[in-house]
């Protein structure tokens, strides 16, 4: 049988509140898994209880493992090119470290990125002289992606990316900013945290050379867990962020040397909210089970019946008009009515948004329906 936009992708029973309130804010935090966050209540209970009896060294490497497993299906790469950490922001400012781009070469980048995307390299860049190069957005917030394809030229370093950006949910064709990063000797970093979970990601395919994300927006996993791939040729790198996992062999606890494992482990550097990566590793399995096409095709539909409701009110629409170029991510300003106000408004009618810079931000996924949708429509319409 096929899903049809009408009803939910992702269930009540696994997603409970999506029954209660019009939840339409995945890009803030996404609706976690149930069973995810039952894996980690379970798992901080049986540690409070019985310590190392409950949770002993191999477990300690299992439950990444497990993780990175999900998360190279997730990327279509094998489990040596996953690290796991706590963050996209922890393992993108490691490898911005390890990259360390050189002074006279510019690290390009949108003027509507995430900060979390881009200021790892900004840091960077301060130490090393490297400059950073702002691609800038219309009055829409849309961004050219010729004007973006155009500012790479051979002093490029870095081409780094929010692949969906944070506020209009524009979203970045990975292939080509891949090819025209390599074409002049440079790199595209990827920060998929408003992506991975609600658009595909294909690492092989698209040559992209690392990709970091968080997993509680789209990914419906927890707080306290960061994925990144991170291609064979970044592999040899020195990562900024070191510690006793770094080693090889981390059982071997020898303090005055330090040899770190051929793969992207060498990014792994200690000890993290373990519980979290059992959550993480529930909620991947289930959107997989799902596949990822099928959730972006959902999101299509739903977030386009938003968008039409929308503009039919009156709302301004950011970001480009390309559906191609578009995830479940609608920002909106209404004629008339200060954004801040808005969204406290229309929180109070039960349906759930986010205020980002001026625009309210709203955000479909996988457990809502155009019923939703149009329960929400109407609460607008009242509201306005
Ligand atoms: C594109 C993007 N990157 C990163 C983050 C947050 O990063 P972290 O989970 O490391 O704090 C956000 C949060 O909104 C985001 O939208």
């Amino acid at each position: 049988m096929t899903l049809g936009t009408n009803t939910r992708l992702g269930t009540v029973d696994i997603f409970p509140p999506a029954d209660k309130h019009i939840y339409l804010d995945a890009a803030s935090v996404g609706l976690s898994h149930k069973g995810g966050a039952e894996a980690i209540s379970s798992w901080q209970n049986a540690l409070a209880e019985q310590g190392t009896i409950a949770f002993d060294e191999q477990a300690e490497v299992e439950c990444l493992d497990n993780l990175g497993s999900a998360a190279a299906r997730l990327f279509n790469t094998h489990i040596d090119n996953i690290a796991i950490a706590s963050s996209e922001t922890v393992l993108m400012s490691s490898l911005a470290w390890a990259v360390l781009p050189s002074k006279g070469t510019n690290i390009i980048a949108t003027e509507v990125t995430h900060p979390s995307t881009i200021y790892p390299w900004i840091r960077v860049a301060e130490q090393s002289g490297a400059e950073i190069k702002w691609v800038k957005a219309d009055s829409n917030l849309s961004i050219d992606p010729d004007e973006l394809e155009n500012a790479i030229n051979e002093d490029t370093s870095v081409v780094c990316l929010s692949h969906t950006e944070y506020g209009t949910g524009q979203t970045y064709d990975l292939k080509r900013f891949a090819a025209a990063a390599h074409k002049h000797g440079a790199i595209l970093v990827v920060d998929a945290t408003q992506s991975a979970g609600q658009m595909p990601i294909d690492v092989t395919g698209t040559g992209v050379d690392a990709v970091a994300t968080s997993t509680y927006k789209w990914l419906c996993g927890p707080f306290g867990t960061g994925i990144m791939y991170v291609s064979p040729g970044l592999q040899k790198l020195n990562p900024g962020i070191i510690g006793w996992r770094s080693h090889q062999d981390m059982w071997d606890f020898q303090a005055d040397r330090l040899v770190m494992p051929n793969n992207a482990k060498r990014y792994e550097f200690g000890t993290m909210a373990y519980g979290t990566a059992f959550g993480a590793t529930e909620s991947l399995n289930y959107l997989l089970g799902h596949s990822v096409a099928k959730i972006t095709a959902h999101n299509r539909g739903i977030s386009q019946h938003l968008i039409q409701g929308l503009k039919n009110l009156g709302a301004d629409v950011l970001g480009p008009d390309n559906v191609a170029d578009r995830s479940a991510i609608v920002a909106t300003r209404f004629p008339g009515k200060a954004s801040a106000d808005f969204a406290k408004t229309l929180k109070e009618a039960n349906v759930i948004t986010s205020l980002r810079r001026d625009f309210i931000r709203f955000s479909p996924h996988l457990y809502n329906s155009i019923e939703d949708i149009d329960r929400g429509l109407a609460a607008i319409k009242a509201a306005l």
